[in-house]
């Protein structure tokens, strides 16, 4: 994109209060996929206000109009569905398959929220006095600052805009640094559809302050962050002495366990899907594999085998499995982690090497990796990794896998392949994740249902599905008394 990539506050494109810019490369080439504006704390300020003052006649707009503009957003994300992919996969490297899931996890979701227009459900319920009825309704919070991260660039900022926007609260969205073109697409889309001006706001930058200045907003009402574990707990700290709302979506250490009566191509055709792709970069990559004894020399062989065919390179190639890491920066901590599980006695079974020379020679590239002989107790075991890493564990029966797999800080995705549907229906009774997949990956969340996760994952909130309106609604309790005199609840029973 030739052109600078700016703003958009109240309905216009701006550029930036301090006149900086930066750039947005393309993990795989390093090829500049965008020159942006680069904001600070005032251009927050711009958003928060201009969002704010778009407010009441959002949230007067019938629920269903809102809906049709949902609507037109969705035919508009399916249309243009191929470029915005490609655009996704130039800024964040994962292979064009993945970029259009991406795009279409957006165009699920605004469909689906398209139609919560017109199903807004309440709560009508008999009050406890004669003559008096009572009913629910929800409210939008207000104006939301929305935090989102570059895994999934189109995904997330739909997970948070289409509910806030059905419900009738405005948005102030502050992407990733990595992926500010991709994000500044989805709010072109918006606008053509005819979001009025001010309802959807873009800030763009690098600066940890933006975030910062979101949340410290007086205008802004409540913060939905997906990010890291880190980062969203200072989220929670500044948001909680501003009495706001917040909704955190973080990290991950997500387990696929295979038992021995387990079908092992069917795991492993999990496994190398929830494993490497995008990357290992999904807050539900699989990035323990624990296995059960009798079978982990075979499925190891199995799997290894796999991993030989697949090939890394330029997302955007056909043929290709896996792209890049984000960038420069994730690389090295992906191979900082790699050395500290040697340091820690795992065995490097393969990978483990950045690829460089030839195609790779300006991306951030390394060969899918597998550990084993990883103990539960090491870092590589414990610790979110966010790359294409995975650690192997032996064990000897399901509730030592269970236990394995619950005795870490996250609880995000659990998956087990077993043919047993009792052993089946034990594991989903026990596993403390908040999503649990039976004989399939780690990934895979439809838009419907409600997506999140426990512990340090999650902070009890949940995205998508009808969870996702609790998150963006508050709840009015309405009273009307039309029995003409004073009656007194809990008092007057007679
Ligand atoms: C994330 O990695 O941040 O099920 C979200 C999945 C995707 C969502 C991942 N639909 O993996």
């Amino acid at each position: 994109m030739k052109t600078l990539v700016k703003n958009f506050i109240g309905g216009k494109w701006v550029g930036a209060h301090a006149g900086r810019t930066f750039e947005s490369r393309d993990p795989a080439t390093g090829d500049v996929v965008g020159r942006c504006v680069d904001s600070g704390p005032e251009d927050i300020d711009n958003a928060a206000k201009a969002a704010a003052a778009a407010f009441e006649g959002w949230r007067r707009m019938p629920a269903p109009r809102r809906g049709e503009i949902l609507f037109r957003v969705a035919e508009r994300l399916l249309r243009d569905k191929e470029t915005l992919a490609r655009t996704v996969t130039r800024e964040m490297g994962k292979v064009l398959a993945e970029g259009k899931g991406d795009v279409q996890e957006a165009i699920d979701m605004a469909y689906y929220m398209a139609a919560e227009g017109r199903r807004q459900f309440g709560q009508v319920i008999p009050s406890e006095l004669p003559d008096k009825s009572a009913q629910c309704v929800r409210e939008p919070v207000g104006v939301v600052g929305l935090i989102t991260p570059w895994n999934f660039p189109i995904a997330i900022p739909s997970w948070k805009t289409f509910p806030a926007l059905i419900l009738g609260n405005t948005v102030v969205l502050k992407p990733s640094p990595e992926t500010p073109v991709t994000a500044a697409l989805f709010v072109k889309v918006l606008e053509d559809c005819g979001v009025p001006a001010g309802v959807v706001n873009l800030v763009l930058g690098r600066s940890p302050e933006l975030g910062e200045a979101l949340v410290r907003h007086p205008n802004v009402a409540l913060i939905s962050f997906t990010g890291s574990t880190a980062t969203g707990g200072k989220v929670a700290v500044e948001a909680a002495s501003r009495h706001k709302r917040v909704a955190l979506e973080m990290g991950g250490k997500n387990a696929i366990v295979v038992m021995e009566d387990a079908d092992l191509e069917l795991a492993v055709d999990g496994i190398t899907w929830s494993a490497f792709g995008t990357t290992g970069q999904r807050c539900t990559a699989c990035s323990r594999l624990i296995v059960h004894k009798d079978v982990k020399e075979r499925l190891s062989r199995m799997l290894l085998n796999r991993m030989g065919k697949l090939c890394v390179g330029n997302g955007l190639k056909p043929g290709i499995d896996i792209g890049p890491l984000v960038n420069h920066a994730q690389l090295e901590k992906v191979q900082q982690y790699i050395q500290v599980g040697q340091q820690e006695g795992a065995r490097l079974v393969t990978g483990g090497k950045v690829l460089s020379g030839g195609e790779y020679a300006k991306g951030h590239f390394l060969a899918p990796t597998l550990f084993d002989h990883v103990r539960p107790t090491m870092r590589i075991a414990r610790e979110e990794i966010f790359g294409p890493v995975l650690s192997m564990i032996e064990v000897k029966d399901l509730d030592e896998a269970v236990a394995i797999n619950n005795d870490v800080e996250y609880g995000l995705s659990t998956a087990v392949y077993t043919r047993d549907i009792n052993r089946a229906q034990r594991a989903i009774r026990d596993i403390r994740t908040a999503l649990v997949y039976i004989n399939a990956g780690t990934i895979g969340s439809e838009v419907h249902l409600p997506f999140g996760g426990m512990r340090r994952t999650g902070n009890g909130h949940r995205e998508a599905g009808q969870a996702s309106l609790d998150t963006f609604s508050e709840w009015k309790t309405i009273y009307v008394d039309y029995s003409g005199r004073l009656q007194r609840a809990q008092i007057d029973k007679e």
